[in-house]
């Protein structure tokens, strides 16, 4: 089966599309075709080099997403069928023809998505999920700030905040205004024209999923006691300055967060927009975009029909 593969660590140049042997599902795990699978920033951050400090050794097989059909049952499986169309997060190899999966992380996809789409939803839908609910208790009233509204975790996350009832300030450049405010935000910054924590302030939580100066700065825009979730910074005592508390949030598969973004979009209150489709054999230009860092939405590989 084909599947891309690296076999050191550096740019696009290390990426190879190669045939390797089809993986054998062992306990809990199912074997899956996959018919798409979405792209992350982790991807081309895993192939950088930040796969040696996530503890991955070479080769590795690139891809943390899919939708796609069981075809194979390790032993002991018994929360999915042969047959059925699953999504949900893998810790590799999403980029092939196959891959194994733990069966507790796959949910059935909703019937009212396409593979594209559902190939989108599990690894930013769970990281908005868990950065919303699970580490900064977003409940409904609560005034949200999320730093990059427009990006695959952030356009997830405004949904989210939205469909639980809490009120959304979505930064974006102002390319993305009418993209952000048709997701659901309240209300718009265009961090192009002016520095968002000069036209924000008593906010309740701050979603960072950019990091750096921007991470530093949406401090400014929290009130006394405030909260700050960042998927991307690594937080020292600053916060305290604030007066506010701030965690570092690392996305873990969950089947459990799946099923309740399942539900959503079951309901039509949240839709994954997907800004590139690409085959499989154009996996360096996905990661190229991905990197370029100005995706709205979600880029998705074509894998199998
Ligand atoms: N900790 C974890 O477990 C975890 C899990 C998932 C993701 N992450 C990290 O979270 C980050 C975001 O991931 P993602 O998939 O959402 O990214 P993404 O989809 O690649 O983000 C692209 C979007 O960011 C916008 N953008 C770029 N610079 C911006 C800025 N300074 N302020 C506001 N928006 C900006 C771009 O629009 P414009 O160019 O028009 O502004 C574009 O729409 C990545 O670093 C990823 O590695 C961490």
């Amino acid at each position: 089966m084909r599947a891309a593969v690296i076999r050191e660590y550096g740019s696009n140049d290390v990426v190879e599309i190669a045939e390797i042997e089809r993986p054998e599902p062992v306990a809990g795990e199912v074997l899956v075709k996959v018919h798409a699978a979405g792209v992350n920033p982790v991807d081309w951050k895993i192939r950088g080099g930040v796969g040696q400090r996530m503890g991955m050794t070479l080769p590795i097989h690139l891809g943390g997403e899919l939708v796609g059909t069981v075809e194979k049952l390790g032993s002991g499986v018994n929360t999915v069928q042969r047959g059925e169309t699953v999504f949900g997060m893998v810790n590799t190899g999403a980029f092939a023809e196959y891959a194994v999966a733990k069966a507790v992380n796959l949910v059935r996809t909703p019937d009212n998505l396409d593979f594209i789409h559902a190939a989108a939803l599990p690894l930013a839908g769970s990281t908005a999920w868990q950065a919303l609910f699970d580490e900064a208790g977003l409940t409904p009233g609560i005034r949200l700030l999320v730093t990059n509204g427009s990006g695959g975790v952030g356009s997830l996350a405004v949904q989210f905040a939205k469909a639980v009832g809490a009120h959304v300030t979505a930064v974006a450049s102002g390319r993305n205004e009418r993209f952000v405010r048709d997701l659901g935000a309240d209300d718009f910054i265009d961090y192009t024209s002016q520095p968002f924590e000069e036209a924000a302030g008593g906010i309740d939580i701050v979603l960072d999923t950019v990091g750096g100066e921007t991470f530093h700065r949406a401090f400014k825009t929290l009130k006394k006691g405030g909260r700050m979730v960042t998927v991307v910074a690594f937080p020292d005592d600053e916060a305290e300055r604030f007066g506010v508390s701030v965690k570092r949030s690392f996305t873990i598969p969950s089947g459990r967060n799946l099923t309740a973004i399942k539900e959503l979009v079951e309901v039509g209150k949240v839709v994954a927009h997907i800004d590139t489709v690409l085959p499989l054999a154009e996996i360096k230009q996905a990661l190229a975009l991905s990197e370029a860092g100005r995706a709205r939405g979600k880029i998705v590989l074509a894998i199998q029909g």
